[in-house]
């Protein structure tokens, strides 16, 4: 099939170097001649047939800006067979031939959905979790820790002022990755994560020895998704028990915005290229990867398929460096 029309969305949570990866896939299909769609707000607007044709100027100008000019959402509509059939006549109504969807988990199972359907998909893995399977990488990951990290730089000022215990809690809803490399990278005493169990007990005494070696302040991380939520670690770290006096912060939101950092501005660029280029080789219903130092293309089954597991150097390392 010659490709002449392709279309290409955000959609689930944001992150920064989505635009990046936008102006990337725009100006490779308008550099081979292709006519390239952006749809709006993710698969809601797929539905509702909020789509334009994008130029280079189009781009311009976005490759430094968080968030994503094609707007994005949750959609549960698209979780129906109704809503992904609409979808598909939506794009075939205006005969666009293929897809490229940047997103996490979430929005590549739709998109692999369209491609079982007939429309040739690739998809762009962008996710501050790093929850992905075959891509060393997402996009907006790094960004993400570049802001954790500069806010536990910041805490720790205040916390060996007051010579207290600060428990941070990065996102990360299923996957422990921004936590623990967050955790590396700050130094903290403590990473809670989900895919390793840690008794209360075991932080508490953990930060209580170092309270009694003379620590000027402790760091605890705890991922969202944590075997123990912040709520239920903030309980049990009374001053009693770890000697520090105990504050709580919630990073929320913040790791999603902001500037997306060199690694992220190019991660997204190479990606944005490389998903043109696959569809133009014929390639479909895979997604790009980072896999070493390479853009590799994996099947989308496959990246669905799979758990991504932790480094377990890095684990291990972890758990040298902390206390
Ligand atoms: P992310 O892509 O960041 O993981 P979500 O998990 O919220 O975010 O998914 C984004 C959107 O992708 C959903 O709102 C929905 O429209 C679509 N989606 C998620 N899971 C499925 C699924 N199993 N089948 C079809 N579409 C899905
Ligand atoms: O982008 C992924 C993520 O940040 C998760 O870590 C988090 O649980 C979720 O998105 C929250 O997103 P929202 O508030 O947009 O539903």
């Amino acid at each position: 099939m010659t490709l002449k029309r392709i279309a290409v969305m955000t959609s689930g949570g944001d992150a920064p170097g989505m635009n990046a990866a936008i102006r990337a896939v725009v100006r490779t299909g308008v550099h081979y001649g292709l006519s390239v769609y952006g749809i709006r707000r993710g698969y809601a607007g797929m539905i509702g047939g909020d789509m334009a044709e994008l130029d280079r100027r189009a781009v311009g100008g976005i490759i430094q800006r968080g968030g994503t000019i094609l707007l994005t959402a949750r959609c549960p509509q698209f979780m129906t067979e109704e809503g992904q059939v609409e979808g598909l006549r939506q794009l075939r109504q205006r005969d666009i031939d293929s897809l490229i969807v940047i997103g996490g988990n979430g929005s590549l199972t739709g998109a692999l959905r369209l491609q079982q359907m007939g429309m040739p998909v690739v998809g762009i893995p962008a996710s501050i979790d790093n929850d992905l399977a075959r891509t060393d990488m997402s996009i907006g990951v790094d960004t993400a820790l570049n802001t954790a990290l500069d806010a536990i730089d910041k805490l720790k000022d205040t916390a060996s002022s007051h010579g207290r215990a600060f428990i941070v809690e990065v996102m990360g809803r299923h996957c422990g990755w921004l936590a623990l490399e967050v955790g590396i990278a700050g130094g903290a005493e403590v990473v809670l994560i989900p895919e390793r169990e840690m008794a209360l007990e075991t932080v508490a005494r953990e930060i209580k020895e170092g309270y009694l070696r003379g620590k000027a302040h402790a760091v605890i991380v705890v991922a969202e998704g944590a075997r123990h939520t912040t709520q239920e670690v903030a309980a049990y770290l009374t001053q009693e028990k770890v000697g520090f006096e105990v504050r709580v912060t919630i990073l929320g939101h913040v790791q999603r915005g902001g500037t997306p950092t060199a690694f992220d501005r190019t991660l997204a660029t190479r990606m944005g290229v490389a998903a043109v280029e696959a569809l133009l080789n014929g390639e479909s219903g895979v997604m790009v990867g980072l896999q070493g130092q390479r853009v590799v293309t994996v099947p989308l089954e496959e990246v669905l398929a799979a758990q991504r597991p932790l480094n377990p150097f890095t684990l291990r390392m972890e758990e040298i460096l902390a206390r």
